[in-house]
């Protein structure tokens, strides 16, 4: 998969060389390149931002550095990203719609993500509209709070989609086994040793059985789906969540 930022931070996504993802981008699983607005400006300044039309606090990204960094990306063909399986543009935004591990696993399946970091009051809204009619561009929002720029959305969203694209986690069976997968929170992990500080591992986990283990993980997984995000739950057949 290709992946492709844009921000006027890019040292901010250096840390895409360690880890998980950093080993995914050495086996060549993960292509990305990190581009910084700014070189998309044509003033001594630099400038990215000017004050909103109609008035209000604070500044708007300016359309013209947007347009012409995303254009050198999608290639100089203004419909260049139009097919369904062309670049998807997405751009972290508390307006947008909510990232959910569904959208991760679209995303995983997608050959070329754009990603474009807003900052301030957010883009002008033409740039939305421009690469809106040409191609495909989703909105995403991290959840129900502002954060001063899209950066920390892009890396959270780039970690859940980047462990989800085949031969990036070692072992595949650890991505079906944990929240969310399956509509539930998971169940509680213990290990070594069985007892630490008085507290005991539940004795059912040492006891062999895989039968009884499954069903009490089930149990546990329901229990704090339950208490800790009922929304979750909601249209559920109770005790049979997909
Ligand atoms: N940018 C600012 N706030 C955001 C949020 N909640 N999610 C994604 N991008 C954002």
């Amino acid at each position: 998969m290709r992946i492709d930022i844009v921000t006027i931070f890019p040292e901010f996504f250096d840390v895409l060389d360690i880890s998980l993802l950093g080993k995914a981008r050495q086996s060549g699983l993960i292509e990305l390149g990190v581009h910084d607005l700014r070189d998309y400006t044509h003033d001594r300044h630099r400038t990215v931002d000017d004050t909103p039309y109609g008035g209000g606090a604070g500044m708007v990204m300016k359309p013209q550095p947007w347009g012409e960094a995303l254009d050198a990306i999608l290639g100089h063909d203004p419909d260049a990203h139009a097919d369904a399986d062309g670049p998807l543009l997405i751009f972290p935004s508390p307006a947008g719609e909510r990232f959910t591990q569904s959208i991760a696993r679209d995303l995983a399946d997608e050959r070329h993500l754009v990603f474009g970091c807003g900052r301030y009051e957010g883009i002008d809204q033409r740039v939305f509209d421009h690469y809106g009619a040409r191609g495909r561009v989703r909105l995403v929002s991290l959840g129900d709070y502002v954060l001063n720029g899209g950066e920390v959305a892009v890396m959270a969203m780039i970690e859940a989609l980047g462990r989800l694209i085949p031969g990036v986690v070692g072992n595949p069976e650890s991505l079906v086994q944990e929240s969310h997968e399956d509509g539930l929170l998971e169940y509680p992990s213990y290990t070594k040793p069985a007892e630490w500080r008085s507290l005991e591992v539940p004795p059912i986990l040492l006891s062999g059985n895989h039968g009884a283990i499954a069903t009490w993980r089930r149990e546990q997984q329901l229990e704090r789906t339950r208490r800790v995000r009922p929304d979750l739950l909601v249209g559920e057949s109770s005790e049979t969540p997909h």
